[in-house]
């Protein structure tokens, strides 16, 4: 049947009165959909359904519900516009997936690319440490000193700790020691941390004393009454796995003299005064990961009012003596 809009239109006129509105809203569905791909005679054959009968009275069962034909019309007739977008929404999918496999296979989606290439050069900078770098060890054999919650910060301090040395210009080679598998500090890590099985780093049981020659060893206290100088490529530094919020005065710098080993302090009275704004609150004790910032920065700058910058908290009541540019 070779019929206008205008002709089918003007067929129904007098039968779709009551819905003179409604009709010119599919008629214009009609042209819309012919955009989308359905062909225009089959939408004015559903538009056609009530030509022959009267849809204002007459109905229909459908489904063991009594309903108006011209109810059901117009469900029909969205029906077929909803299972048309349907399948051009899924054609377009399946072209999208087709083309994305395609340029993963050339290796030319540059996103892709860019994630793959910068994750290979990041493991190779850190797995370079491995034989170059300065290392720099976390002793985690006093749990027995910390709560739960105190575990817990130690497991996002190493996270925070790690990522930092990821995307450090010149990282360090890092050991986790006394890291007893299936503790809680153990789980925690594993837990909090994404992919922790595989970081780029050892961790073992044994303790730092049996791991590193005793000569090779400072390790790095707040209570130390020496100034740490210079990061020398050859020592390993030690940090107290330690988050203690009820400060325990002095615990590694004891542990590190009975062992006889070296010991240092960050400089940060040599380069900076207290804060007078901030009440009676300076404190030279870091967090893990603060001490790593400002030795990292220190390994890569060589100046020790830019490493403290990057790593000492403003809250520790601190200021740059001359303020780095
Ligand atoms: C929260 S502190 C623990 C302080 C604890 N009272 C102690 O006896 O070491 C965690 C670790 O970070 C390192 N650290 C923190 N502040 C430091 C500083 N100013 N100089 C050197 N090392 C520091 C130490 O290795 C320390 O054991």
């Amino acid at each position: 049947m070779n019929m206008t809009c205008r002709e089918h239109y003007a067929l129904n006129e007098e039968n779709v009165q009551p819905d003179r509105e409604q009709l010119h809203d599919e008629t214009n569905n009609a042209n819309c959909m012919l955009e989308h791909g359905e062909p225009l005679l089959e939408i004015l054959t559903t538009l056609q359904i009530d030509s022959d009968g009267d849809c204002s009275s007459s109905s229909t069962k459908e489904n063991g519900i009594w309903c108006s034909k011209n109810v059901l019309r117009k469900k029909r007739h969205w029906e077929k516009i909803v299972a048309a977008k349907k399948s051009k929404r899924k054609l377009e999918k399946e072209k999208k997936k087709a083309k994305q496999a395609e340029n993963a296979n050339a290796g030319t989606n540059p996103q892709q690319h860019s994630k793959r290439f910068l994750k290979a050069i990041t493991k190779e900078r850190v797995l370079g440490a491995k034989d170059t770098g300065p290392r720099l060890c976390v002793d985690l054999s006093m749990t027995m000193h910390m709560s739960r919650k105190e575990i817990s910060r130690l497991a996002a301090q190493i996270r925070r700790l790690y990522g930092s040395n990821k995307k450090a210009a010149k990282p360090f080679w890092l050991y986790l020691t006394g890291f007893v598998e299936h503790s809680l500090l153990y789980d925690e890590c594993v837990r909090m941390n994404d992919g922790f099985i595989n970081y780029l780093i050892n961790k073992t049981e044994n303790c730092f004393l049996d791991v590193f020659p005793l000569e090779k060893i400072i390790y790095l206290t707040p209570d130390a009454d020496n100034a740490l100088k210079d990061i020398d490529p050859q020592k390993v530094y030690v940090l107290g796995g330690l988050v203690d919020e009820s400060i325990q005065k002095k615990l590694t710098y004891h542990k590190a003299r009975e062992n006889g080993l070296q010991t240092a302090r960050l400089p940060i009275p040599e380069y900076m005064v207290k804060n007078v704004n901030l009440k009676n609150f300076h404190s030279e004790i870091l967090a893990i990961n603060q001490v790593f910032d400002v030795l990292a920065t220190y390994l890569e700058t060589q100046s020790w009012p830019d490493a403290l910058k990057a790593g000492v908290p403003p809250g520790k009541g601190f200021l740059l003596r001359d303020p780095v540019k």
